[in-house]
């Protein structure tokens, strides 16, 4: 097919190793010269030498010296073909000279300018922006790079191997492929740091931010050393160069990026003070610095063959990440917030037009793939492996992976062999999760007789894209059986369901008990279960898996708002089940906490679709609205006394402890305020001393419609530092009243603050918009409107960025047939743009369905 449609079916290995890359950089911001020699070896006589490249001036190529003639390559738009007869038989040196425009470069992809500073975005494709090139991560390479350029910092991957005025040279050992390549120049200042490995190499570390944010990198310098060490413990691992450099950009598409020894971040992810960023901003950081670290071994070391096997590093490196948050925090409240992350974003994708397997077999442009679907469904599958073999077959199957693989660039298949291998089981079944998109369905039933409990699971997962008919899948049950009392008489045990239906027994039982099912979420599907409230309520109190305590307030919760989106009142048994939740000081803050948050406008939506209604968003916001109304009526004593209780004295710590007393503090307080009119938040807004408890305060009052002078005095206060004034843009879109989101949307998108060309700006503009459900999907269309509006302007300055916030628009069949020919019209309008990305039309084209 000519339509730019790439198959994994046609994957072929690259005709030539390359087995040295030595790279020139003289930096301009708007002529930049980047010379490159690459040695290369043929593989397969006969073969042309393709590179890609794409915005390159070409200035000069030559062969073992010998300039080449104008017969002897074509150039396109999307690379260099040199022909077969110009190449020698013989290993041989290929150089080439090209010249770039980093300054003019808004796609922030490839070589470009933030506030004067000089770096790179390469994966996935954006090395072929700087020179002539195989990009593409099988092929692997060591790097030798020099920089010329008058900036005071010069860095690139690997080892420092000399340096100068105005230039310095750098070495990366370890074969690489192009997209782990990277460059920063810039007027930059150093946190330093300092790690000796567990085998005694000393490692120099560094965190580069533009002068005056030194003082804010302390919390991430100390989170990466945690990191090196919970890698070495936990997985064997030790870091392998002796620098680790990050650098903090402003403008930047992505969280960060785990380059060899230069991990780039957006500087959201480090720059961190007690002033500035929040508890789950602390959180974030530590969980995203240990991340693009884990990549080292999970990403680097071992790649990816081809860009269909991205979750392969992705979703183990989530795993991983996920894993030591868990370790770091509190393990069960880490568990929860990855699952309400789950359900709410990638359930969603994968109900959606955009679903698509953690492994996709085609793309057009693969940025597009960067999704939840492929991170944290990949590390669920990851996690249910794990579940599968155990804790010690997992650490085989991950010591021989590191033993086989390193090196290499891999795919699924070498993965799953690694399991089957250490394990000696079978995992040709399993191979689905990764294969296949769609939630699987599974509704359990339940036969009690002559004291024997059998639990009978049916499981079917739907139709996605291109994917009709899917196969049953080996899904980990965890379960437990609970005595009438609270006992545990059956501790967890792991069910391996294989088949369409299956039954499961347990003898021997005295008492009927109370099945936990899917515990700690065990498998990432959709739990049907005839459950009435008096069961629920029942393992909201005694469950001892954590999770399914959780879970079992949360399905009260669910099917009350879902009751009451349709006119029903507030659930009396769901309020009395709080009670004692609430009361319980034996239950971690940080616990009751979510016990309090309410599904998200989204989820209901998502829920009701499921069940087969047209969600109706305004009253789906105002049950929620009512529901915490009526939790705020009915336990406003032991909110109250939660908000004195929880008060966190003394400096500001960012651990999990006060953290949870602040969070659950909070949730009291966005709860009490639908009665006291706001006061308590009020107060807490003027005297707060951190982040957390001023833009909690913040939120409460923006959402009752009253924090003028708030967010005013907000502004004033804010306005001279970048990632607080986000929050600020965000917070008023996301949680005012929805009547009146769309104007302020346009207000603020005219506040000379609003940066349209800044990721970071422009997400919190728009993903405020979108995140304030009922105020997105207003009947007028006014949201839909201005969120295209400028869909369409950014996408010829960053296209990467427009593809990604278009999945705002991905849940448009829920609605009734008014929204949708609103979102219709406006996705034909999208796509009917001239000059349209790759990017973006490809998501227009799958989001129309
Ligand atoms: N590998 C990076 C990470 O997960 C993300 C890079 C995303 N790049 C992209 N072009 N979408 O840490
Ligand atoms: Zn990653």
């Amino acid at each position: 097919m000519m339509d730019g449609t790439i198959r994994l079916a046609d994957y072929r290995p690259y005709p030539f190793e390359v087995t040295q890359v030595a790279l020139l950089f003289r930096l301009a911001p708007g002529a930049t010269r980047v010379r490159a020699r690459l040695d290369l070896v043929p593989r397969q006589p006969g073969a042309p030498l393709r590179l890609d490249g794409e915005e390159l001036r070409l200035i000069s190529a030559a062969i073992d010296g010998e300039a080449l003639g104008g017969n002897d390559y074509l150039l396109t738009e999307t690379g260099l073909t040199i022909h077969a007869a110009a190449l020698p038989e013989a290993p041989f040196t290929l150089e080439t000279e090209v010249e770039i425009a980093p300054e003019a470069n808004t796609a922030l992809e490839g070589l470009y300018m933030s506030k004067g500073m000089y770096c790179t975005q390469c994966e996935a494709e954006g090395f072929r922006k700087i020179t002539f090139y195989p990009d593409r991560p099988d092929v692997m390479a060591p790097f030798q790079v020099r920089i010329e350029g008058d900036l005071p910092v010069l860095l690139s991957n690997g080892n420092p191997v000399a340096q100068g005025p105005g230039w310095a040279e750098w070495h990366d050992p370890w074969p690489k492929p192009a997209y782990l390549f990277a460059l920063v120049a810039g007027d930059l200042v150093a946190h330093p740091g300092s790690f000796t490995t567990a085998s005694g190499r000393e490692v120099t570390l560094n965190i580069w931010v533009r002068p005056g944010d030194e003082d804010r990198c302390g919390f991430a310098m100390e989170a990466l050393k945690r990191s090196m060490r919970w890698d070495e413990t936990a997985y064997g691992r030790e870091y392998d160069l002796d620098i680790f450099n990050i650098v903090a950009v402003d403008d930047f598409n992505m969280g960060a990026m785990e380059n060899k020894g230069l991990n780039i971040f957006n500087s959201k992810w480090v720059l961190a003070s007690p002033e500035t960023a929040t508890d789950s901003d602390f959180e974030r950081i530590e969980a995203i610095i240990a991340h693009e670290y884990f990549h080292n071994w999970t990403g680097n070391r071992i790649t990816c063959r081809d860009w269909f096997q991205l979750c392969l590093k992705e979703g183990l490196t989530v795993f991983r990440d996920q894993s030591f948050t868990a370790e770091m925090r509190l393990g069960p409240v880490k568990r929860i917030e990855d699952v309400i992350l789950l359900r709410a974003r990638q359930f969603r994708e994968d109900q959606g037009p955009l679903a698509h397997p953690p492994r996709p077999d085609h793309y057009k442009e693969i940025n597009n793939f960067y999704t939840v679907t492929v991170y944290e469904k990949g590390a669920e599958i990851v996690g249910m492996l794990k579940r599968l073999v155990g804790d010690a077959g997992y650490r085989a199957a991950l010591d021989l992976y590191f033993d086989r693989h390193d090196g290499q660039a891999c795919t699924i298949e070498d993965w799953l062999k690694v399991f089957e291998d250490a394990s000696g089981r079978d995992l040709a079944q399993f191979k689905h999760w990764y294969v296949e998109a769609g939630t699987p369905r599974l509704r359990v039933s339940e036969d009690w007789a002559e004291e024997r409990l059998t639990l009978t699971f049916e499981q079917s997962t739907p139709p996605s894209p291109g994917q009709m008919e899917k196969a049953p899948r080996h899904i980990p049950i965890a379960v437990g059986l609970l005595s009438p009392n609270g006992d545990e008489v059956v501790p967890t045990t792991v069910l391996e369901m294989t088949e369409a239906r299956q039954s499961f027994c347990f003898e021997g039982l005295a008492t009927r008990p109370v099945a936990s099912i899917l515990r700690d979420f065990s498998a990432p599907v959709i739990l049907e279960r005839a459950q009435n409230g008096a069961e629920r309520a029942f393992l909201l109190a005694h469950d001892t898996d954590p999770f399914n305590r959780w879970e079992a307030g949360n399905a009260l919760a669910r099917a009350c708002l879902m009751e009451m989106a349709e006119g029903a009142g507030p659930d009396g048994a769901y309020l009395d089940a709080l009670g004692p939740v609430l009361a319980d000081a034996a239950l971690d803050p940080a616990f009751r906490a979510l016990c309090l948050r309410l599904p998200s406008e989204d989820e209901l939506a998502q829920a009701l679709h499921a069940a087969g209604k047209i969600p109706d968003p305004d009253a789906i916001h105002a049950a929620r609205a009512a529901l915490m109304r009526a939790i705020a009526q009915r336990h406003e004593a032991a909110l109250s006394e939660i908000y004195a209780a929880m008060a966190v004295p003394g400096p500001y710590q960012p651990d999990a402890e006060p953290a949870g007393r602040r969070a659950l503090r909070l949730a009291a307080l966005a709860l009490l305020s639908k009665l006291d009119g706001g006061a308590r938040a009020r107060a807490l807004f003027a005297e707060a001393q951190n982040m957390t408890e001023s833009f909690g305060a913040l939120s409460a009052l923006i959402a009752l419609g009253a924090a003028e002078a708030e967010t005013a005095a907000f502004r004033t206060r804010w306005q001279g530092d970048r990632l607080v004034m986000d929050k600020w843009f965000m917070a008023q879109l996301a949680y005012c009243p929805p009547g009146l989101a769309a104007g302020l949307a346009r207000d603020l998108a005219e506040d000379p603050l609003f940066d349209w060309k800044n990721p970071n700006r422009f997400r919190a503009l728009m993903g405020g918009l979108s995140a304030n459900h009922a105020g997105f999907h207003d009947r007028s269309g006014a949201g839909y409107q201005f969120y295209a509006d400028w869909l369409i302007r950014l996408d010829p300055v960053n296209p990467q960025t427009a593809a990604r916030m278009s999945t705002a628009f991905e849940t448009w069949r829920r609605f009734d047939p008014g929204r949708q020919a609103l979102v219709r019209d406006e996705l034909d309008r999208i796509a009917a743009t001239t000059g349209l990305s790759r990017d973006l039309s490809e998501m227009v084209q799958r989001l129309r369905g």
